[in-house]
């Protein structure tokens, strides 16, 4: 298939300014990488470049087709890599487990965040609190799927109730990077991405957990309070949910639970996250896709409560520059410290009742490795 050119320039960023900038020239010596090569080898060039060993690349594939052709290929060419047939989800809860040395984990897999990789995220960080030079890239096609968006006004409930004053940012700011992109949705793209830094917490949280950083019943606690602020929210609908609405309805649920609602029961952990990227660029209409670049590290003796770690990651997020790559594959690079958060109160976040009628959220699933 034909690539977009956009594309090309991200897949060069990724291995340029993330991994070979990350990484030290003897960690990509001796490790492996897990990615989805996919119908052509397009990455292997920057892979051999940055000086990975070809028997170290190790590739996911869950499409029977593209995969007898990647075998093909292989022997016709010569690759000299190693081919995994199955879905990558499982390979991310158990395989990886099982082959300490990998450096790279680069999840590109089109389709959204939610189903492809969500599930399988408190595993990878499990696996990087155990390796913690590990650069990660997740990715999430932007399409015609609402519930990330769904998913997203429920994290936004969780930063409102955690970081209220942090969220005004970053709403205001990462907004201000997609108006000034060709996208007309703003605010539904904010929200996906809303979506990806609770998630990261969550399974932040429960990483720690699993790695037995903190105790099981901090993590309950946790899930506790943040399953009935959510509950809360759907059962007081709003014919038009603004963010306004969704800050009253945060308060007037801490109001009536003030016990499960206070930040001291909540559990310190020792997992954030230390680098990030994050790029947006368009591809074929009409699809663009969203891309996070990150490193993990767990400081045994530096746990903090999950508030800050979670004030820390949005402070990351409005830091870094807004990356954006449009479909003629011209970059540009937004500061979107400037942004002002006059306006953030009136954003729109949902219209009608689909959404209370409708939305299943997803529940955590374990998924995480524990050993033979
Ligand atoms: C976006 S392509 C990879 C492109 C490649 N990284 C590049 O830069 O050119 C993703 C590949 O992963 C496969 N795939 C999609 N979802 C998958 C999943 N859940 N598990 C394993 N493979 C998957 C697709 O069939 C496709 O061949």
């Amino acid at each position: 298939m034909r690539e977009s050119v956009a594309k090309r320039i991200v897949r060069e960023m990724f291995y340029k300014e993330c991994v070979a900038a990350w990484l030290t020239l003897d960690e990509i010596r001796e490790g492996s990488i897990l990615t989805l090569l996919g119908e052509e080898p397009r990455e292997l060039p920057y892979i051999d470049d940055i000086g990975f060993k070809r028997h170290q690349v190790k590739s996911v594939e869950n499409d029977w087709d593209t995969f007898a052709l990647q075998q093909q290929m292989m022997r016709e060419e010569g690759w000299g890599v190693s081919l995994y047939s199955g879905e990558m989800v499982d390979y991310l809860k158990i395989m990886l487990h099982k082959h300490g040395r990998f450096v790279v984990l680069n999840m590109d897999i089109e389709g959204s965040y939610r189903n492809n990789l969500d599930p399988s995220m408190t595993s990878v960080v499990q696996f990087c609190c155990d390796n913690p030079r590990t650069v990660v890239g997740t990715y999430s096609t932007i399409g015609r799927s609402i519930h990330p968006v769904w998913e997203g006004i429920k994290g936004l409930s969780l930063l409102m109730w955690l970081v209220p004053d942090m969220v005004r940012k970053l709403l205001a700011a990462v907004s201000y990077g997609y108006s000034e992109t060709d996208c007309t949705q703003s605010v539904r793209f904010t929200l996906r991405d809303v979506f990806w830094i609770a998630s990261q917490l969550e399974h932040m949280t429960q990483a720690s957990v699993v790695q037995g950083h903190i105790q099981r019943s901090g993590f309950d606690r946790f899930n506790e309070a943040y399953s009935s602020l959510w509950d809360f929210v759907m059962s007081h609908p709003h014919k038009t949910l603004r963010v306004k609405g969704l800050f009253d309805v945060v308060q007037w649920w801490r109001n009536e639970e003030p016990v499960l609602a206070s930040h001291e029961r909540l559990p310190k952990i020792p997992i954030r996250i230390t680098k990030l990227m994050h790029v947006y660029y368009n591809a074929r209409p009409p699809w663009s896709q969203r891309c996070f670049f990150c490193m993990y590290e767990v400081r045994e003796n530096h746990a903090i409560a999950v508030q800050s770690v979670l004030s820390n990651l949005c402070r990351m997020f409005i830091d870094q520059r807004f990356t954006y790559v449009d479909r003629g594959g011209s970059r540009r690079d937004f500061d979107l410290a400037c942004a002002s958060t006059k306006s953030v109160h009136r954003f729109e976040l949902w219209k009608g009742s689909r959404m209370y009628d409708s939305f299943q959220s997803r529940k955590l699933k374990p998924g995480v490795y524990r050993g033979d």
